[in-house]
């Protein structure tokens, strides 16, 4: 995120002597992006943070391809998804480009103690629709629940603790590109200005934790390829006793997202929330409905010529279609129009608000199916639209 943090004991200038109370020296740690050109943040451990032990032959996680070239509308039943076990385990990709990988999960178990995970390839978005929790990371912990964004960007070494009873249902979304916030809303110094549906106040910063100063035999599985290398330190990882910078995983919730509402439809931009280079994410929340005498608050049809939509259903009725329920998503390929279903478009006149929460993915490149997805797909989505009688209107 473009704005400072600081957090615990830190040299007072960077890169110098910075002992612990023996005497010996702390280790500081450069975490930056895109060389060293993106947004950073020095990290200082009670021991380097290098100290390998063993490095495990790697494993194959790609997602395997259900369906290739296809331009058929989709619906996928999130939630009828088999999906068990710790936080990574239970991940369950159901579509995916070279730019991103978009997967379901209910995790039913916590992250072993002394178990991490690091995603090398990949900053991810984890989308909280069900449950409570800690994300505990080398920055510090970060409480969740339900509404809430969490941003991981690469390299942050964490793991997972869902509440003890609490049900989850995530969306998980992974980005070869690094997750942004649109360059529209900040200023040149990376300021969110006042037009921007959010501002500071509404992204929460890891709270930092006590240093671990432990010596062991901790695991970090690391997802690099495509492929997750475990590799083992001598070092427990959270040995952090301070930090500061620009660039560290941060929770956001969809509810302090304020739609930006007109007289006439708004388009999706308006309901971007972050963006990358090959893919937008939108919040879609409650709100009132456009205000023109003559307004009709459904969307028109659009044709996704150059993106695929990908919607993620989470609460309330979706406005412009029927039939879908909690935690399913479509996908509109891009190429062919999509509108609202039969009579929704006049059925909407005359409405004054809408409860729908839903979270939208549009990728600029064309999403492959999983076979996982395949396994749970309405296979007559893609026919729906057909049966439409024309109405008069009042
Ligand atoms: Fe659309």
């Amino acid at each position: 995120m473009p704005f400072y943090q600081k957090k615990g004991q830190l040299p007072h200038k960077r890169h110098t002597q910075f002992a612990k109370p023996d005497g010996t020296l702390h280790h500081e740690q450069l975490f930056g992006t895109i060389g060293f050109d993106g947004m950073s943040s020095l990290l200082y451990h009670l021991h380097p943070p290098t100290m390998v032990t063993s490095v495990e032959a790697p494993r194959n996680a790609r997602p395997i391809e259900g369906v290739k070239e296809h331009i058929t509308s989709r619906r996928v039943q999130g939630f009828n998804v088999p999906s068990s076990g710790a936080a990574l385990a239970s991940r369950v990709p159901l579509m995916f480009n070279a730019d991103c990988v978009i997967a379901v999960a209910r995790p039913d178990a916590p992250d072993p103690q002394a178990r991490f995970y690091k995603n090398a390839d990949s900053d991810e978005v984890v989308f909280i629709h069900d449950g409570t929790g800690t994300l505990h990371t080398m920055f510090g912990d970060l409480a969740y629940k339900p509404g809430d964004y969490l941003v991981v960007p690469r390299g942050v070494i964490h793991r997972w603790s869902p509440e003890k009873g609490s049900d989850q249902r995530w969306l998980v979304i992974e980005s070869a590109q690094p997750i942004v916030t649109p360059k529209r809303y900040r200023n040149h110094f990376g300021q969110l200005l006042e037009h921007s549906p959010y501002c500071e106040r509404d992204f929460r910063s890891p709270e930092l934790q006590e240093p671990v100063n432990q010596t062991g035999a901790f695991p970090i599985d690391i997802r690099k390829e495509g492929m997750i290398h475990t590799v083992t330190y001598e070092r427990h990882p959270f040995d952090v006793v301070g930090w500061d910078g620009y660039h560290f995983p941060y929770a956001f919730s969809i509810h302090d997202f304020e739609p930006i509402t007109g007289r006439v439809h708004q388009p999706p931009p308006v309901h971007q929330t972050f963006e990358t280079n090959a893919f937008v994410i939108c919040s879609f929340c409650p709100r009132l409905y456009d205000y023109h005498p003559k307004s009709i608050p459904a969307p028109y049809n659009h044709s996704n010529i150059d993106s695929d939509e990908v919607l993620y259903y989470v609460e309330g009725n979706f406005m412009s279609r029927k039939g879908i329920s909690r935690g399913d998503l479509t996908l509109h390929p891009g190429g062919i129009p999509h509108g609202p279903h039969p009579g929704t478009y006049e059925g909407s006149i005359g409405k004054t608000e809408t409860a729908e929460l839903a979270v939208m993915v549009d990728t600029f490149r064309p999403l492959r199916l999983t076979q996982q997805a395949i396994d749970i797909e309405d296979t007559g989505y893609h026919t729906s639209w057909l049966g439409y009688t024309p109405q008069k209107i009042d």
